[in-house]
């Protein structure tokens, strides 16, 4: 079994986002030229010295599990990339690796951003079950490698704008919802799909607190439409490797014109419902966070203005701040499941 962790990667190997992109065509062109053993060594891992330096290597943060699956790295390795133009990428520069890994909000870690990396440390992906449940011919307890194995992966690239208003370009791992709930076979009843991320005390140190205001689990829903929708993704990782433990491993949400608190992550339970699901956050709070949580500059959270947002990396000195755009973006792919819906009181 192949267990590998940041601890494992040298302090040298520095984050290469701003080649990232050109990375495929570049390992293309260094298969055509005399570039010898060095080709199989930009692939492997370590970069040899002939690159330079360590171009293609990832930054040195901790990606927090305990053991990665082989069979998962190895489908991650071999994932497709998604067509350059279109909705399923951006020339928007990325966001590197090191903020996307170490500026999260995943509570059962902890409410600070950095609480997820640094509280995640041994995350156990292994063993991992998903409850598929509800309405549908196929309820069970499926192992995570029968929930995976028929897909093939994808690199898909979007932009991901949290409801605090900050946002980020993440070039995803993953594959189609849709895919995979019709292998469920929802029946005619199944108007929405519900979903619930792992509770594990021992290993999410805010579930055990007597502070924590959550009601666990995390729970997300989406409508049938929506899930069903091409855009929408179960990531299983992120910049070329699986999905580190504070993003969400082994699988998250991922449906980029929604604010980011529907991007549940380490799910557990899939489940097709009659009605309208709960999610954690219209739970705790109603009037600032629903159900539908479509990204919508003109309407405001009551706190704050949703018109801009801080791409990040961003600081005092480089706000960074840019204009939100209507369904983040992708309105010519989402909006007409929302026609004639007020998205004022649908917020
Ligand atoms: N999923 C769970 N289980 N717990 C959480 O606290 N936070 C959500 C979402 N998914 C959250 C979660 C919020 S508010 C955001 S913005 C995104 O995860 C952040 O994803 P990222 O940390 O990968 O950027």
């Amino acid at each position: 079994m192949l267990i590998k962790t940041k601890k494992d990667i040298p302090s040298s190997e520095i984050t290469p986002e701003s080649v990232y992109r050109n990375r495929r065509q570049f390992l293309k062109d260094s298969a055509n030229i005399a570039f010898g053993a060095a080709t199989g060594s930009v692939l492997a891992g370590p970069v040899s010295a002939q690159t330079g330096d360590a171009l293609f290597a990832r930054a040195p943060v901790d990606i927090n599990l305990a053991s990665k699956p082989e069979w998962l790295v190895e489908k991650a390795a071999n994932r497709t990339d998604a067509p350059a133009t279109g909705p399923y990428n951006t020339d928007e520069e990325l966001t590197p690796f090191s903020d996307v890994t170490t500026y999260n909000n995943f509570y059962e870690f902890g409410t600070g951003k950095g609480d997820p990396s640094s509280n995640a440390s041994e995350f156990r992906i292994e063993p991992w079950t998903v409850e598929v449940a509800g309405e549908c011919a196929k309820p069970g307890i499926y192992a995570l490698e029968d929930i995976l194995r028929p897909h093939t992966f994808e690199e898909r690239i979007y932009r991901m704008r949290c409801v605090e208003a900050w946002s980020m370009v993440v070039p995803w791992i993953g594959f189609s919802l849709g895919d995979l709930l019709k292998r469920f076979e929802p029946n005619g009843n199944a108007n929405f799909v519900a979903f619930e991320t792992l509770v594990d005390r021992g290993q999410m140190p805010a579930q055990r607190s007597r502070f924590a205001t959550i009601d666990w689990p995390y729970q997300e829903g989406l409508r049938m439409d929506e899930a069903m929708h091409p855009l929408t993704i179960m990531a299983t990782g992120l910049y070329d490797d699986i999905l580190p433990a504070q993003n969400g491993a082994p699988l998250r949400l991922v449906v980029p014109w929604k604010y980011g608190f529907k991007n549940i992550k380490s799910i557990v339970k899939i489940e097709f419902t009659r009605s309208m699901p709960n999610n954690t956050w219209n739970d705790l709070q109603p009037s600032e966070y629903g159900f539908y949580a479509n990204v919508n500059p003109e309407v405001s959270h009551p706190r704050w203005s949703q018109a801009t947002e801080r791409r990040l990396p961003s600081s005092l000195f480089m706000p960074r701040r840019i204009e939100t755009k209507m369904f983040n973006g992708y309105a010519d792919e989402v909006a007409s499941l929302y026609a004639g819906m007020d998205l004022r009181r649908n917020y």
